[in-house]
């Protein structure tokens, strides 16, 4: 009798197995051709269950490609945009995304209480299918109690889509989506400032309207403002590539930031947070200057930060201030001429617009610019421009703001005007408190 039972439930058990085999082999009619019956336990099953998702154009992250006779045509459409929006149309608007995170970052356990955000995107023109992906991405990657609104600020496009379309649109989404018209053409700051105004969560949350978020990306943003309220945090910026919508992995050992020109750029980590950070890379990177995509707390003051992906993540630095250093008796300015490396600094005209007058005496008492500080290796020596090493020693400028003096602390010596010899170039002479050796540090505020 026991026996019995026992081949009763042997054969139920293996009837079952039986059924879900069958099913699996009809339900993947690409394993039909498969011979070998190997292939068919569960696993590889279910993982292509799994992947049959990422299946479509431009899953996973992967680039698009457009068959050969659609080329034309694609040509055509790329110039709406300067994209590829045959391939952005192509792609579903929740289009899955591979997991980026260095795997410490995956672990990480955040605190229950973030500040929820508002996410203000400002458009013009913007293609549809890049906008509505950009929102789908958010909804679909933020944690739903952190994610107070979304804010689509219209910077007067011309487009009808974006009109009452995308308002209809945005209506039937489950996280409360609005659309703010500007009257007119106000360009991205004022546009983003509008947006700002019109919040009701506790940190504001700028993203372009052309980009993608990927699993567990406004966690550690917020959990470093939560640290901080002063902080401006920014995400490591991954790329998706403008041809074929590929989603690019960027290197968490660059950090992005702005030139003395203002122009986004990558610069590579300094050793001296790689030494902070004792080699955990998921830490907080804390460079001087700030990208565009970013979160900040309502109310707070001004700071800037830039930071990488899960470390992520934020601080407050900015000790740094940025200069136009105007001489007193000459009323001209220090210029680094649009030169190089290892080339003299100049001396112009002051033109009050920035660009290469721009400098920024920083926290080490460099005077620098881009990447380049100002460097003396001897007595009068020339003033020239040397990558910035942040040991001091030929680098180290210390300011009197009363005395109005730029004392190069390794000589002992003062910046000056430029000699008869050499009109374009400051020097250094002997500190006589002359108007020649007096400078104004003039503060020029950057618009980010
Ligand atoms: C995207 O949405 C469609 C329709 O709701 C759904 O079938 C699909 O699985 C979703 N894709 C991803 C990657 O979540
Ligand atoms: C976000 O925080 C604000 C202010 O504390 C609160 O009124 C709002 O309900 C919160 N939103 C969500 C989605 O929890
Ligand atoms: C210039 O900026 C620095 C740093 O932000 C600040 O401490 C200083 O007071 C400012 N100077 C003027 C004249 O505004």
């Amino acid at each position: 009798m026991r026996r019995f039972v026992y081949c009763k439930v042997v054969l139920t058990t293996s009837l079952v197995w039986v059924l879900v085999d069958v099913f699996l082999l009809l339900y993947f009619s690409e394993c039909n051709k498969c011979d070998d019956r190997k292939d068919h336990s569960l696993l590889p099953a279910l993982r292509a269950v799994m992947s049959r998702a990422h299946e479509g154009p431009g899953e996973m992250g992967k680039a698009v490609v457009i068959a050969k006779d659609e080329q034309e045509k694609m040509k055509e459409l790329f110039k709406i945009n300067q994209f590829n929006l045959m391939a952005s149309d192509m792609i579903a608007l929740n289009r899955s995304l591979p997991d980026v995170r260095l795997d410490g970052c995956k672990t990480k356990v955040y605190a229950d209480d973030l500040p929820n955000t508002s996410i203000v995107i400002v458009f013009h023109n913007e293609a549809w299918s890049t906008l509505l992906r950009t929102v789908h991405s958010v909804i679909n990657r933020s944690p739903r109690h952190l994610l107070q609104e979304i804010l689509l600020v219209d910077d007067a496009s011309e487009r009808d889509f974006l009109g009452k379309k995308l308002e209809n649109y945005a209506r039937t989404l489950e996280v409360r989506v609005r659309v703010l018209r500007m009257e007119q053409r106000t360009g991205l700051i004022r546009a983003r400032l509008r947006g700002a105004a019109a919040t009701r969560g506790q940190v504001i949350t700028f993203l372009d309207a052309h980009c993608e978020c990927t699993v567990g990306w406004l966690e550690p943003l917020l959990a470093r403002i939560k640290e901080d309220r002063r902080s401006v945090v920014c995400p490591i910026i991954d790329v998706i590539s403008d041809e074929t919508f590929e989603y690019m992995a960027g290197s968490d050992m660059t950090y992005g930031g702005f030139n003395w020109k203002l122009n986004f750029r990558w610069y590579p980590v300094p050793q001296r947070e790689m030494d902070r950070r004792k080699g955990d890379r998921t830490l907080p990177l804390r460079p001087p200057h700030t990208a565009s995509l970013g979160a900040r707390a309502k109310s707070s003051t001004r700071t800037t930060g830039d930071w990488p992906r899960c470390g992520w993540t934020a601080s407050k630095t900015s000790s740094t201030s940025y200069h136009q250093i105007r001489n007193v008796e000459t009323n001209q300015c220090v210029d680094n001429m649009g030169r190089k490396e290892n080339e003299k600094v100049g001396f112009f005209n002051c033109h009050g617009m920035g660009g290469n007058q721009v400098f920024s005496y920083t926290a080490d008492k460099e005077i620098r610019t881009d990447d380049l500080c100002l460097d003396v290796s001897r007595p009068h020596g020339p003033v020239v421009m040397l990558k910035c090493h942040q040991m001091k020693g030929n680098q180290m400028f210390e300011y009197d703001a009363e005395r109005l003096t730029l004392l190069h602390v390794n000589s002992n010596q003062c910046l000056d005007m430029p000699t008869e010899e050499d009109k374009m170039v400051p020097t250094l002479r002997d500190c006589t408190g002359s108007r020649s050796q007096q400078w104004f540090l003039r503060n020029m505020t950057l618009m980010l």
